[in-house]
């Protein structure tokens, strides 16, 4: 034992129950020191797990290959054992939590022979805040420690926290144990793989699987399946979005919480670096964080949000120094890389990082790589593990335990057509209707046809750890019992034309949109109206530095009536899901929609710029 153990009945008996049920070979309470980690990679170096990269080009680095096998969340192995069905909802797997716990408690028993038993204490979000929430994981991966101690604020001052308070229990396994005398494998996991909520009980369970949010329970199982539920009991939120902070050339600061799904470029919005001739006049972005946001209601009236996290798990595949230049930036030191490629002198590679790929290369399973090979250096599902705080545009309130004020939301997802570049929901009840009925296109890197729209409400289909339609009516509450709820926009930065090429720039020059929302959240900003919300019209943007026609702009803009109507369409079959739940504002709100479709062009004469071509007929 590292230090004296706390005096947390509660959780000195779970540790106890767990240890008698998994049998490990050790019990190892995790203090968070960096000799500890420094102990437990240079450990894994030994057993092949982990490689050092070059000290000089990324120092104190280390990269990881995993298990062909175990590469990316496992949507289909996640469940939400509520007590009834019907709380899990249409849009979660289900299994009894009696069943469950069965089929957990034979897969746990005896899953950490010849391990050690790591007792990880973590907090999700700055120590000590209101809106933060302590958890214990219990694992027999190291590689989880070292991820943990990066992904969140780790190790003895938590229990010292703690004292004998609350805590959410999260146990793993990689469900691989060590017969005696065998020797190990450099990434131990099982092909069964179970990655198990329960909410009533506000406890986790994972077996099988090393990688990513299926073993990091901080992240997706805690900070949004479980908080999002207590969230729901306790009048907060807990959220799938970034945070961001715009700064304005007069000083003013303005916070807005993003929803994207996976694949759509949060962490590059996150980061945005504006384009040249904002940075002359003084904008500047600032980021509190990439993935998760945990929203509460404060006594002066406002919404206070905090990024629970403490690094990023980022893609690494598409990053580079245009892309994201601050994402590059944060992983260019004290970071564990997993799965993606080795170059000769020890760093590291991966698609889209330099125009030019390296001529030779070692890939992410370990073989001989060179362009002409035709197989990706890197799994596309590759990711660097690092430090928030290295991030150059880093918030300075990002460890604020009060949170910073959420003036905005934005929601956005991946659509060729339909979706117009930005819009303002007229009202919160508008705002929850766009964000409920957000879809995306499917990218390669996901299950299904590719560029088929898949409806993820509020990006949060594959983490919200009860109904769904719940979630919408919890939604709608939060603008009714907060007397100032922030006005919500919707965004689509990958509109195509014809000729299938994007038409927004993106990146940087999201910015232009970006101050438009920070305009119209401030009170300023024209706008007009269109069927869906209030938009901008060309002459309410600034184009300073970017060459947008107004042709380009009403192309980005259009609302045609037609697609609207399929997409209308699939906004029902959504709602057929949930009928037994919808919230009826929702079937309001689609019939005030239809109808402003289907009004007469001349009432649309008064968008000027926004044009209403195509609704002619
Ligand atoms: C993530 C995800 O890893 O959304 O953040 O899958
Ligand atoms: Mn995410």
């Amino acid at each position: 034992m590292s230090f004296d153990v706390p005096k947390n009945e509660r959780l000195l008996k779970w540790v106890e129950e767990v240890a008698s049920l998994c049998e490990p070979d050790r019990i190892h309470w995790c203090d968070g020191s960096q000799e500890e980690y420094d102990r437990l990679c240079a450990q894994m170096v030994e057993a092949g797990t982990l490689r050092r990269l070059n000290g000089e080009r990324r120092p104190n680095s280390y990269l990881a290959w995993s298990d062909p096998s175990d590469v990316a969340r496992v949507e289909d192995r996640t469940f939400i054992c509520s007590i009834s069905p019907h709380d899990a909802g249409p849009t979660n797997n289900w299994v009894h939590p009696k069943e469950m716990k069965e089929t957990l408690t034979r897969l746990f028993t005896g899953c950490m022979r010849g391990r050690t038993m790591y007792v990880i204490p973590f907090s999700m979000g700055p120590l000590g805040s209101n809106i933060a929430k302590i958890g214990i994981e219990i694992s027999d991966s190291p590689y989880v420690v070292v991820n943990m101690r990066i992904m969140t604020r780790m190790g003895k001052k938590v229990l010292d926290l703690l004292g004998d308070g609350e805590f959410i229990p999260c146990l793993h396994s990689v469900g691989a144990p060590l017969a005696p005398g065998r020797e190990d494998v450099p990434w131990p996991c099982n092909p069964e793989k179970y990655i198990v909520h329960f909410p009533e009980e506000r406890s986790i369970w994972s077996y099988g699987s090393g990688y990513g949010g299926n073993a990091l329970l901080g992240k997706k199982c805690l900070a949004l399946r479980i908080a999002s539920k207590i969230g729901f009991d306790e009048g907060w939120l807990a959220e799938h979005m970034l945070i961001l902070g715009v700064e304005s050339p007069t000083g003013e600061k303005t916070y807005l919480g993003a929803a994207f799904p996976s694949a759509c470029g949060k962490t590059n919005f996150a980061m945005l670096i504006p384009p040249g001739p904002f940075r002359e006049k003084g904008w500047k972005v600032t980021t509190v964080g990439d993935d998760i946001a945990w929203i509460k209601p404060a006594a002066d009236g406002r919404l206070y949000a905090i990024n629970p996290e403490y690094g990023y798990f980022g893609v690494a595949p598409g990053t580079n120094v245009t892309t994201n230049p601050n994402a590059m930036a944060s992983c260019a030191a004290n970071t564990i890389f997993t799965n993606v490629a080795l170059t000769p002198d020890g760093d590291v590679w991966w698609e889209g990082m330099t125009d030019e790929p390296p001529t030779e290369l070692t890939d992410w399973q370990g073989n001989p790589w060179t362009p002409a090979c035709g197989r990706p250096a890197a799994h596309p599902n590759a990711r660097f593990t690092s430090p928030a705080s290295q991030c150059p545009s880093i918030d300075p309130e990002w460890e604020n335990p009060k949170g910073v004020p959420i003036k905005a939301f934005v929601f956005g997802g991946r659509r060729s057509s339909t979706i117009p570049l930005v819009y303002q929901a007229f009202n919160w009840s508008y705002g929850v209707y766009l964000a409920a009925t957000m879809g995306s296109e499917t990218t390669a890197a996901a299950v299904g046809a590719v560029g088929t729209v898949r409806r993820d409400p509020f990006a949060m289909l594959p983490f919200c750890g009860y109904h769904m339609a719940d979630y919408f009516h919890h939604w709608l509450q939060f603008g009714r019992i907060n007397s100032n709820p922030p006005p919500i926009f919707s965004v689509n930065w990958f509109r195509k034309n014809a000729d299938g090429r994007f038409i927004w720039p993106g990146y940087g020059e999201n910015m232009r949109v970006l101050k438009w929302i920070v305009d119209r959240a401030n009170g300023r900003g024209a706008s007009v109206e269109s069927p869906l919300g209030w938009m901008p019209r060309y002459d309410d943007m600034d184009w300073e530095g970017l060459d947008i026609s107004r042709e380009r702009f009403k192309e980005l803009t259009s609302v045609d009536r037609d697609l609207w109507k399929d997409e209308i369409i699939a906004h029902e079959e959504l709602f057929i899901k949930m009928c037994d739940r919808l919230p009826k504002e929702f079937l309001h709100i689609r019939e005030l929609i239809i109808s402003s479709l289907w009004r007469s062009p001349e009432h649309w004469e008064q968008l000027g710029e926004v044009h209403a071509e195509g609704w002619n007929e």
